[in-house]
């Protein structure tokens, strides 16, 4: 049977993106087509080509073009679309093309910590300023909102009052480590 092609979309250091490259490697139905960036410069790109898997490059403006990126999915035979750490707005118009095949991993318990401006360390800073109790990641279906797709699933993990920002790194880091790839597989394979 024809193995399901993910692409992976990404603009930074990739270490979900080599996650789940490794995890992928030698699976028996699912492979990953190519790593996308926005930034030429982009850590990820450079350690994906280490692991031999296609990497591609586009600007901004390239990236804000619907059909180019429909095209380009088209042309790898991509099934689904994974951001991980991705920092660019999806085109509608990929959305539409791809609807339930854009999977993104934020890292809060959404809906809360959500929408703009609420990527990376921002959502770390304002988690701890509200004195949360707990944090998580949120694995979820893209739709035409920012943040605000189906959610596949969600991990939590508490935060102590003693936390500093890098307490909070590295726990989510570790959520998401442990548990981006089984659920992308689970979800492809139609499992959750
Ligand atoms: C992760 O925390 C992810 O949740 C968020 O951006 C970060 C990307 O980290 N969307 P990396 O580039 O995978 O290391």
């Amino acid at each position: 049977m024809k193995k399901k092609r993910l692409a992976i979309f990404a603009s930074g250091t990739g270490s979900n993106a080599i996650n789940l490259i490794e995890y992928f490697t030698g699976h028996e139905s699912i492979e990953i087509g190519f790593v996308l960036s926005n930034k030429k410069d982009a850590p990820v790109l450079a350690s994906a080509s280490q692991l031999c898997v296609e990497t591609l490059s586009l600007s901004n403006s390239e990236v804000s073009s619907g059909q180019l990126l429909i095209e380009l999915c088209e042309k790898h035979q991509i099934d689904y679309v994974i951001l991980a750490g991705y920092l660019r707005l999806i085109p509608l118009e990929f959305i539409e093309a791809f609807s339930e095949g854009i999977i993104n991993l934020h890292p809060s318990l959404l809906p809360n910590y959500g929408g703009k401006g609420m990527y990376g360390r921002n959502v770390h800073n304002a988690v701890l300023k509200n004195k949360e109790k707990e944090s998580g990641i949120t694995i979820h279906f893209v739709n035409q909102k920012f943040d605000d797709g189906r959610v596949i699933a969600q991990f939590r993990c508490p935060i102590s009052s003693l936390d500093t920002l890098q307490d909070l790194e590295t726990k989510i880091r570790n959520l998401e480590q442990n548990y981006l790839p089984v659920v992308v597989e689970k979800t492809i394979l139609g499992m959750v």
